[in-house]
């Protein structure tokens, strides 16, 4: 099964960190956002696929297309939006 990409918003904690255990089990990577970046570190860590992280507030426009700008090649693909 080929790797899919989610960009996860929210992933800071709630309804997002537990959206991104539970698509662990099905071969997503991750693009992790949210304004906490150490929160961030600590899903990540908790999660067997690789992850990026993006930190920005989505009430900011140009934070949001700077941070989107920065994705690396390999996660730019984007099979999931949460
Ligand atoms: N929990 C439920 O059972 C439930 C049910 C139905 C609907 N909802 C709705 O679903 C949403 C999420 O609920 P939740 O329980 O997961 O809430 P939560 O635990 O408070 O999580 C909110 C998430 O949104 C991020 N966030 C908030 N403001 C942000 C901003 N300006 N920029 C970037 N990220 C921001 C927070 O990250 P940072 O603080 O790190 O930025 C955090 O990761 C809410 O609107 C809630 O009303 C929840």
């Amino acid at each position: 099964m080929s790797q899919k990409t989610a960009l996860i918003t929210g992933a800071s904690s709630g309804i997002g960190w537990a959206t991104a255990q539970a698509l662990d089990k099905h071969n997503f990577q991750f693009i992790l956002c949210g304004r906490r970046e150490d929160r961030l570190h600590e899903l990540a860590q908790t999660l067997t696929n690789k992850s990026t992280l993006l930190t920005f507030d989505v009430r900011d426009y140009q934070e949001v297309q700077s941070a989107i700008a920065s994705l690396p090649e390999a996660f730019r693909t984007i099979d999931l939006l949460d």
